[in-house]
């Protein structure tokens, strides 16, 4: 057992961004899965939104914001991020993130939906460079202590004291969490707990975020009793390269947003302009669907990402990891286009939280991506999601700080009882699972929709759930497990939610409802 004045159960920009702020007043412990760096943030590539330009206004953020989002925004919450991005852009650079310059000023690029040029960037891996910067800060500070390779499996709430007291304030106690290296379950325990463990791609067959991207978060707070909402939103990368081998390299939008163009593969047509008059840099849902649409209409494997057309020695300075990693699978960005496919990108929804991330649970927070902010409706704008990290995560700690008063030393907690259960001898139940889960989320549950498909996935996910819960019942937990488990129940989340809303919207796009309700409503699941 271990005791903190804060436990943050991630350690991406969401989680450090927070930690770095409690860390001026109170003992921090940070929780990462696996490898510290080994979330989304240090994968991320085209940049961070901010209003840094002389002829752009937040008015103009907001409106390209909630126009991607179809509507579904919350405005308070949107101006709420906008308004605070340029502070936080101004933080990471203290902190040495050394973003591209020229001139004397921050390079800002452009990305689908950004009526301006309006994202900071660290050539194409500004994820990674945020990450180092961030891990740098936080391994320095005397009050952080970052505890790598540790898998949260499930909540600690009152029902978990040691003295049997039964309260019924839905209180958040900390975590139990699995030793990834030694096989040992400890309890963590806190006066406040922050979520920040990203989201759920994994629960698609094909997804441009890392492995660990299976909802833990999102799947505890529900378990724990906290309200999840807008999960239906998941949102498809237009352009992730295909390839056979490589199934998870994205090319950023900022090609596109630097003048690259989708063609077929067939004519060569750039056939974006027949689907929106932003062609390239419409938002993503609008440039995912359009794919996705003339990839079932041709039968074909993929489309052509083309920048070819653009001076070598722009392309290269632009992309110098893109164009790198791409020449070591064969192809030269410079002199040929890229064949790409949509992928699961981003996960919209998550645990419901207010404008100081506070859940429905006392002592729980959340933030980052895992949770629902408001902020990006039915569909994220472009490299609004590290923004929103930055944001939330910095203002959920000092919302703990103002509160401190309010957050008690936790009681004794029960031990992680695993007396009854013994080692598995079925493995095989859990490769077969996983796969049968994210292959057929991608086929029924995908970029279009329909009541059908998605009575079948609820069905699958049914009969997947049964096996599962039966096998943790009996079985010594595994990192594989817990996993699998959340998987299953973000993915029952999302198929729940798609079912509820009966349109179509953003992201969310079910052929038996084509047409978009007057009023925009949040789909909100109660546990
Ligand atoms: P993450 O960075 O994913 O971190 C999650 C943390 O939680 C990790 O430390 C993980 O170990 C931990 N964790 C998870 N589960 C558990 C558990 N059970 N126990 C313990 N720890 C756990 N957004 C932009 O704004 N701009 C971009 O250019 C951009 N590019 C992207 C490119 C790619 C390829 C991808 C995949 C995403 C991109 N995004 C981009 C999205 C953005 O990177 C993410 O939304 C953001 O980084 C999420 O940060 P986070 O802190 O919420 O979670
Ligand atoms: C990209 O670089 O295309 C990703 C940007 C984002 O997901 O916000």
């Amino acid at each position: 057992m271990s005791q903190h004045d804060i436990l943050i159960i991630g350690s991406g920009a969401a989680g450090l961004s927070a930690a770095l702020v409690l860390a001026e007043r109170a003992k921090v412990l940070v929780l990462a899965k696996g490898a510290l760096d080994a979330g989304s943030t240090a994968w991320a590539q085209g940049g961070i939104a901010a209003v840094l330009d002389e002829g752009d206004t937040f008015e103009d953020h907001i409106r390209d914001t909630m126009v991607a989002g179809a509507g579904l925004n919350r405005r308070e919450t949107v101006e709420w991020v906008v308004e605070h991005a340029p502070e936080a852009i101004a933080r990471l650079a203290a902190l040495g993130v050394p973003f591209n310059a020229e001139a004397g000023a921050l390079h800002l690029t452009r990305e689908g939906g950004h009526s301006h040029r309006r994202i900071v960037h660290v050539d194409d891996a500004t994820g990674f460079a945020v990450q180092v910067a961030l891990i740098k800060a936080a391994a320095a500070h005397p009050n952080i202590t970052l505890l790598p390779h540790q898998v949260a499996i499930d909540l600690v709430t009152e029902r978990h004291r040691a003295d049997g007291a039964t309260d019924t304030s839905r209180r958040v106690w900390g975590v139990y969490a699995l030793d990834a290296q030694t096989g040992s379950v400890h309890c963590h325990t806190a006066r406040a707990t922050i979520l920040a463990t990203g989201g759920a791609g994994r629960t698609y067959l094909f997804s441009t975020a890392p492995r660990g991207a299976t909802g833990d978060g999102i799947a505890m707070a529900w378990r724990a009793g906290a309200r999840v909402a807008n999960m239906e939103f998941m949102q498809f990368h237009p352009t992730c390269l295909y390839n056979l081998d490589v199934k998870n390299l994205l090319i950023t939008e900022a090609v596109r947003g630097e003048g690259g163009h989708l063609r077929l593969p067939t004519t060569g047509e750039r056939f974006m302009p027949r689907f929106d008059p932003r062609a390239e840099l419409a938002p993503r849902d609008i440039v995912a669907r359009a794919i996705d649409h003339e990839i079932k209409r041709l039968g074909l494997d993929y489309v052509h990402l083309d920048i070819s057309h653009k001076d070598p020695d722009f392309v290269r300075a632009h992309f110098p990891n893109i164009h790198e990693r791409l020449l070591a699978l064969g192809i030269d960005m410079t002199r040929e286009p890229i064949p790409v496919v949509p992928a699961q990108h981003y996960t919209c929804g998550g645990v419901l939280i207010d404008l100081a991330g506070r859940t429905d649970l006392a002592g729980l927070y959340a933030v980052g991506e895992c949770s629902e902010s408001g902020l990006h409706g039915a569909n994220r704008l472009a490299s609004n999601s590290l923004l929103e990290c930055f944001v939330f995560g910095d203002g959920a700690a000092r919302d703990i700080l103002a509160r401190w008063d309010e957050f008690s030393a936790p009681p004794a907690i029960r031990a992680w009882d695993d007396s009854r259960v013994t080692d598995s001898d079925e493995e095989v139940v859990i490769k077969q699972n996983w796969t049968e889960l994210r292959r057929f989320m991608w086929n029924y549950v995908g970029i279009v929709r329909t009541n059908k498909r998605l009575e079948r996935a609820a069905h699958r996910i049914k009969l997947l759930k049964n096996e599962v819960n039966e096998y943790y019942g009996h079985f010594r937990v595994t990192a594989d497990l817990i996993e699998l488990r959340n998987l299953l129940q973000t993915a029952e989340l999302i198929v729940k939610s798609a079912r509820a809303r009966h349109e179509s919207r953003g992201l969310h796009f079910n052929q038996d409802y084509p047409a978009t309700h007057p009023a925009a409503r949040d789909t909100v699941l109660v546990p």
